[in-house]
């Protein structure tokens, strides 16, 4: 029986095949508690001869297995530690970094070179009311302009008689906002998301703007088109920029422009500030009195001017980039090819 055990134990390849084996050997019904139960049955002197030899039995059993547990973890462990081991002292790995959208990075660009010219920066929601993005704007609910901006309206359930809300189509509302806050003089810039339904190479649904609204007591034209040269030739970083001021029409700014830069292709390479080709860049005008009325400024003694420009436009001429619409299409190669490093 001894060394039956005994070499089944050396020969177990696991803790369950030990812990069979101390069953069969050791448990209730095992093998020698089986013998042990014999032991009443025998005369006195046997009885105390064959206790004597089982229990010993048993000990050496039960060292056998305990032993050979110990030798099977430490097994185990030096197992780990050899499949585990680290080289500390390799090269690591190079993670990739993400990169900053071209759109943010032309927002921090244009938010500093406006800064230095003493604008701030305001903000207003995107889900906008009605009156904010068209009413005070002198957009009038049957305005023709309204249709020309492609609106999403929010939806309302029947029985709700909140005012009707809009995603802004424009970041000129941040104009009455900022002006009903702060009052005159005021420049500010206003960056941010506007939306229109439309989908095409050079148009998407959700794009961005950038507003600008100088007001003061004697603020004109020249130096709104001052403003807007200095803006480019820093922000393009050319020595010199030619603007072309247009007549048009806005219902919120009177007179209107819409504002082209002089630029040209050369090899499909397009360069800013010279050739004999034109792209339109942004919408301005003299804040109209209406507007200014509606943001509770008195347009008797403040005037000024304000302009609408498309941040991806002019990300697009300044990077190279093609088409607008891979701008947030997310492709990670894309953000690789034309991010910038944090
Ligand atoms: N809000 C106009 C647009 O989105 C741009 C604009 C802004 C024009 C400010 C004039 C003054 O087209």
């Amino acid at each position: 029986l001894k060394a039956k055990y005994l070499t089944a134990v050396a020969d177990a390849n696991g803790e369950a095949a030990l812990e069979d084996l101390r069953i069969s050997a050791l448990g209730k019904k095992g093998e020698i508690s089986a013998l042990m139960a014999t032991l009443g049955k025998m005369e006195p002197e046997a009885r105390k001869a064959a206790g004597a030899s089982l229990n010993a039995l048993k000990d050496e059993i039960d060292a056998a297995l305990r032993a050979k547990k110990s030798a099977l973890a430490d097994a185990a462990l030096d197992e780990r530690l050899r499949s585990e081991w680290l080289d500390v002292t390799l090269p690591g790995r190079p993670r990739r970094m993400g990169t900053i959208h071209p759109v943010s990075q032309v927002m921090e660009e244009l938010t500093a070179i406006f800064a230095d010219m003493g604008f701030s920066v305001a903000e207003g929601p995107q889900v906008e009311s009605d009156w904010y993005n068209f009413d005070a704007l002198n957009i009038p609910p049957e305005h023709p302009a309204r249709q020309e901006h492609d609106t999403f309206f929010m939806h309302r359930a029947t029985g709700d008689n909140r005012p009707p809300h809009v995603l802004r189509t424009h970041t000129s509302p941040v104009q009455i906002r900022a002006m009903a806050e702060q009052g005159a003089p005021i420049r500010v810039i206003a960056p941010g998301r506007v939306y229109r339904m439309d989908m095409d190479q050079t148009h998407t649904p959700m794009f961005h703007q950038v507003e600008g609204l100088a007001i003061d007591r004697d603020i004109s034209m020249a130096n709104l088109k001052w403003t807007l040269e200095e803006f480019c030739r820093a922000f393009f970083e050319v020595p010199s920029v030619e603007l072309r001021f247009r007549a048009s029409h806005f219902p919120f700014t009177e007179p209107s422009a819409e504002v082209d830069i002089r630029c040209s292709w050369e090899g499909g390479q397009l360069k800013i500030g010279q050739g004999d080709s034109w792209l339109e860049i942004l919408g301005s005008g003299m804040v109209h009195p209406k507007v200014l009325s509606a943001a509770g400024v008195d347009p008797a003694q403040w005037q000024g001017f304000a302009f609408g420009m498309g941040i991806d436009r002019i990300a697009m001429l300044k990077y190279g980039i093609p088409d607008l619409r891979a701008f947030f299409e997310s492709d990670l190669r894309w953000l690789r090819h034309y991010g910038f490093s944090a």
